[in-house]
């Protein structure tokens, strides 16, 4: 295979795809979930249908087993655990989750979403050295705040743009990812661009010819990538716009994260619809 210097994670939720996924490429730098994916698992699926719904703790638990079964396979990029927020959780809340679920294995990442609970989560939990993945990250803006909120951390710090919910409503999500590796190009370098929501191999190309630090990508485009025998983009390669462009911004690295304009209507969507699928897990009673 040839050699790329974007470090490379699946994005899913079943260990068992994992382990096919490392027998396929050889190596696997890390997983991220997220309730969506958690709740498409076998066992999660099965035990839904068998029992009607999970209590709030047996599917953390199930969760939680899950990333235990994972993170031996994967290598020092971890595994990011997504804590539940909903639109009016607080950080608290979320630390509260947090420190729970950093303690199940030793290679966590905690995802918390581009907003202002989440972004006040990430800068206690830097602070006690949990490392952290910003998740629905669909503007600069929200990158900077990223960035703003975790200045000094002493870990590891991801942040996550979605590029393929991007293109689905006619923007084209890699330019944000261009835009932010620019961005960051100025500054002290403690964030790493982790390009998500990666929906085909054009996109994984592009992502290894920005160089991102890393990118999670489906078991089906890694078949993609494996079938078509591991190609790297070289000088001829062009990428197809999947929509309008998004235009780079000029926003000054050194200021305070709350100055950022960080509101996006697709990272409410996508706490919605995380916040649905990991309500369609639990019980009536719950
Ligand atoms: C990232 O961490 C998310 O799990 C993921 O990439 C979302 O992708 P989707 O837009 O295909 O759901």
């Amino acid at each position: 295979m040839a050699h790329t210097k974007t470090k490379i994670l699946l994005d899913g939720g079943d260990s068992e795809e994992t382990q096919r996924i490392k027998r396929l490429l050889g190596f696997l730098d890390g997983q991220t979930t997220n309730p969506s994916l958690i709740a498409k698992n076998p066992e999660v699926k099965k035990l839904v249908a068998s029992e009607h719904g999970l209590s709030v703790r047996e599917q953390m638990a199930e969760y939680r087993k899950i990333v235990e079964a994972i993170s031996p396979l994967v290598g020092d990029a971890g595994v990011s655990i997504e804590v539940f927020a909903e639109e009016n959780t607080t950080a608290e809340d979320m630390l509260d989750q947090a420190r729970e679920m950093f303690t199940w294995v030793p290679n966590a990442f905690i995802k918390y979403p581009c907003t202002r609970e989440g972004l006040r989560a990430a800068e206690q939990s830097v602070g006690s050295e949990i490392r952290v993945n910003m998740t629905l990250c669909f503007s600069q803006d929200q990158a900077a705040a990223v960035y703003a909120a975790t200045k000094g951390a002493k870990v590891p710090v991801y942040v996550s743009p979605f590029v393929g919910r991007l293109d689905d409503i006619g923007e084209n999500g890699v330019d944000l990812v261009a835009n932010i590796k620019r961005m960051y190009a100025a500054g002290d370098g403690h964030v790493a661009v982790l390009a998500a929501s990666i929906r085909n191999l054009e996109q994984l190309l592009y992502c290894f010819l920005l160089e991102t630090e890393l990118v999670t990508v489906p078991a089906k485009v890694l078949d993609d990538w494996a079938r078509n025998g591991f190609p790297m983009p070289d000088g001829d390669f062009k990428y197809t716009a999947a929509g309008k462009p998004i235009l780079y911004q000029e926003l000054g690295l050194d200021q305070p994260w709350q100055n950022f304009d960080i509101q996006h209507e697709l990272t409410r969507k996508g706490i919605e619809k995380f916040t649905a699928d990991y309500r369609a897990t639990l019980s009536q009673t719950t």
